[in-house]
């Protein structure tokens, strides 16, 4: 009998990409021969663990039609929401409509470096019976809180202060259930590991590669564009 845990990703995509001030959203700009909603989706479905994706899209996106598709796993779109925890509620939603007991690695349409090594120690670390967690890097710098002047108040001991990032793995049905009590309650959560948080876990860190940025401002997609060409990709 095979015991192995479904796992289905989720891509949040649904943003307008604000900061990076281009002219068209982030997730849909070049990025080594790919876009990088691209780069971000095949690094989910070629990996051999990820039995299919939700991506999570604007209304009447007229970019995704035009993206490449070389997927071997199923790809389903939904329609993404005002918020990235809408966006995710709602591929939660399509996903329980097709698979029942499903793990849910969720992780932005805008990282699009990330490694199959990382995914696979998430994987490791956490199946079958954590109660989930997230690839997060330890801060470097020196930490300071500052008030609305700018002023520093305060240096906050960076003793086991991380970064959070994505893939976050968790079970999917736990995960719906998370963000309809943080909606419902009123809470803003910008990740799923508050709403699992909030919801009483403890979800675990999982030490990933720095190279697994965000692209938010015009001079990451360089940092990217850098990183992928020291992975090889081109
Ligand atoms: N996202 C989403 N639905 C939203 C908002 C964001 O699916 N309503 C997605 C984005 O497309 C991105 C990820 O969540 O892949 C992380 O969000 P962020 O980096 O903040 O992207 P944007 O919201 O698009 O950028 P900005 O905040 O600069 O406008
Ligand atoms: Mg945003």
């Amino acid at each position: 009998m095979n015991n192995k845990p479904t796992i289905w990703a989720i891509i949040p995509a649904a943003g307008i990409g604000s900061r990076m001030q281009a002219d068209k959203p982030k997730q849909y700009l070049s990025l080594g021969g790919r876009t990088v909603l691209g780069q971000s989706l095949h690094r989910l479905t070629s990996h051999a663990a990820i039995s299919g994706v939700i991506v999570a899209l604007a209304e009447n996106d007229p970019w995704w039609p035009e993206l490449e598709q070389d997927a071997t796993c199923p790809i389903i779109t939904t329609m993404g929401g005002d918020t990235r925890a809408d966006s995710v509620l709602s591929a939660l939603d399509t996903l329980a409509e097709h698979v029942k007991d499903a793990w849910a690695l969720v992780h932005d349409a805008a990282r699009p470096c990330l490694r199959h090594s990382d995914i696979d120690k998430m994987i490791s670390v956490l199946l079958p019976d954590s109660a989930g967690g997230i690839l997060g890097m330890p801060t470097n710098d020196t930490m300071k809180r500052v008030n609305e002047q700018g002023s520093i108040t305060e240096t906050v001991s960076r003793q086991r202060l991380w970064r959070a990032t994505t893939p976050q793995l968790f079970r999917a049905k736990a995960l719906q259930d998370a963000l309809i009590s943080a909606k419902e309650g009123g809470q803003f959560v910008t990740d799923e590991s508050s709403a699992m948080e909030l919801a009483g876990y403890q979800p675990l860190m999982v030490e990933g590669h720095a190279d697994n940025i965000k692209i938010t401002l015009p001079q990451d997609l360089a940092l990217a564009q850098y990183y992928l060409q020291q992975q090889g990709v081109k």
